[in-house]
């Protein structure tokens, strides 16, 4: 076991309008932003051929879809679902490091919290929704399927003191979760799996709560993944998810939404297609019961965000491109700066139009006391459930009953996190 250390506390700035977001022990300081950053850049450098390659062709998995069951097999033949798995981990064992050399450690775009901020600092807005929403009980054990490098997780435990067990598919960012909740000292514990393989290895009833963040358009069977879920999760445990759906104003018969959507897929990692009522179907027809979902970026977009991220990337592009031309770095920096680049400006387009959307956000709960029998009709009526800003508009400004995020001098405060959990 490696000798724990406490870090030193981190002042948080965010990029975009250097505001001090947090200085709380839970985040990287400068230091360790650098740090990651190099490891990220050397690993990457040092990547063989091979590896490249397999990243390159691993994208194939994007011009496909779960829906489509033929054509998976046509392309991948009859294990398409193990094929899946070995793309995607082929993908994501790059597209990590690529995304640590930036801001997106947490490789997610969140939705716009508060417009003061840019990616890290409304990342931070949205978990601290989540751990809101969650309505935790002490020493709660919390599941997070897709958990990244385990920093949503380590913020998860530094609100609420929670103990959250992590599952990714990608072994690199299972090693770095293990080893950074390590050093924070915090007992979270991350296991490399596919989450289309179940039953995953976790008990009846083993958590109080459950989080996501754009992990599930990879399940290849969403109505059997909440049933999955609702067996781990414990009566009255709540789940809170944020996910990619195309939206109501994308049509299928127009030929430049089709583009739109064949450019998006791969630039956002999207297997599935879901949309806000594909998954509130399938998390109903497990037995849960819906609580909310709507879609809470400000203004229903995410592009000003997403404009940032293209910026800071394009610029990373450039940047290697003269770096290898110097023959300074090798070739295939320059050629995956290209592919990570690619469709950057359609996927602004469709957030832009409202087409889709990678922030659409859901709360359930599991009924207490056993009212809700998974894939049963007794299920409870969706009625019950409370649909906000379906279309896209800000639930937050207009003021709908959203759980309110905390305000910038909240963040400001080291212990803010600790007050959701008393
Ligand atoms: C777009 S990222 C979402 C951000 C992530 N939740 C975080 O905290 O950084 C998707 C995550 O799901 C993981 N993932 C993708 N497919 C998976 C699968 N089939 N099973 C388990 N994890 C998977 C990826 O490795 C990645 O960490």
């Amino acid at each position: 076991m490696a000798t724990r250390t406490e870090p030193a506390s981190a002042t948080i700035i965010d990029p975009m309008t250097q505001t001090v977001l947090s200085e709380t022990r839970q985040q990287p300081g400068i230091y360790q932003r650098v740090q990651t950053s190099w490891r990220s850049f050397v690993t990457l450098k040092d990547l063989t051929p091979e590896q490249v390659d397999s990243f390159m062709k691993s994208y194939v998995i994007y011009d496909l879809d779960w829906k489509d069951e033929k054509q998976m097999v046509e392309v991948l033949g009859p294990n398409y679902q193990q094929e899946v798995g070995k793309c995607l981990s082929d993908y994501y064992g790059v597209l990590n490091h690529l995304c640590a050399i930036g801001e997106l450690e947490k490789m997610y775009v969140p939705p716009i919290m508060d417009p003061k901020f840019g990616i890290l600092g409304n990342q931070l807005l949205y978990e601290k929704l989540i751990a809101d929403e969650l309505q935790l009980p002490p020493n709660a054990k919390v599941l997070d399927i897709g958990c990244g490098r385990g920093r949503v997780a380590a913020h998860m435990t530094n609100m609420t003191g929670a103990k959250v067990s992590g599952l990714n598919i990608d072994k690199d960012q299972v090693a770095s979760a293990i080893a950074y909740n390590e050093v924070m000292n915090y007992d979270n514990t991350f296991v490399r799996r596919d989450m289309n393989d179940q039953p995953w290895p976790f008990q009846d009833e083993e958590f109080d709560a459950f989080y996501q963040i754009q992990a599930f358009s990879l399940c290849k069977d969403l109505p059997a993944t909440c049933k999955e879920l609702y067996r781990v999760l414990k009566p009255g445990a709540r789940l809170s998810l944020l996910d990619w759906v195309s939206l109501d104003a994308y049509n299928p018969h127009d030929a430049h939404h089709r583009d739109l959507m064949r450019e998006v897929k791969p630039i956002i990692g999207a297997v599935g297609t879901p949309t806000p009522q594909s998954m509130v179907d399938a998390l109903e027809g497990a037995g849960f019961r819906m609580v909310k979902h709507y879609q809470p970026s400000h203004d229903g977009i995410q592009a000003p965000l997403l404009e940032g991220a293209k910026t800071y990337f394009y610029t990373a592009r450039w940047v290697m491109h003269n770096l290898v031309y110097w023959k300074i770095l090798p070739a295939h920096l320059g050629a995956l700066f290209d592919r990570l680049n690619q469709g950057a400006e359609s996927f602004i387009e469709a957030d832009r139009s409202k087409l889709i959307t990678t922030c659409y956000h859901w709360v359930a709960e599991k009924p207490a006391g056993g009212d809700g029998v998974p894939g049963k009709s007794g299920s409870p009526d969706s009625s019950s459930s409370e649909v906000l800003g379906v279309s896209g508009a800000s639930s937050i400004s207009e003021g709908k009953g959203v759980d309110t995020p905390p305000s910038s001098d909240e963040l400001v405060d080291a212990d803010y996190a600790k007050k959701s959990s008393s």
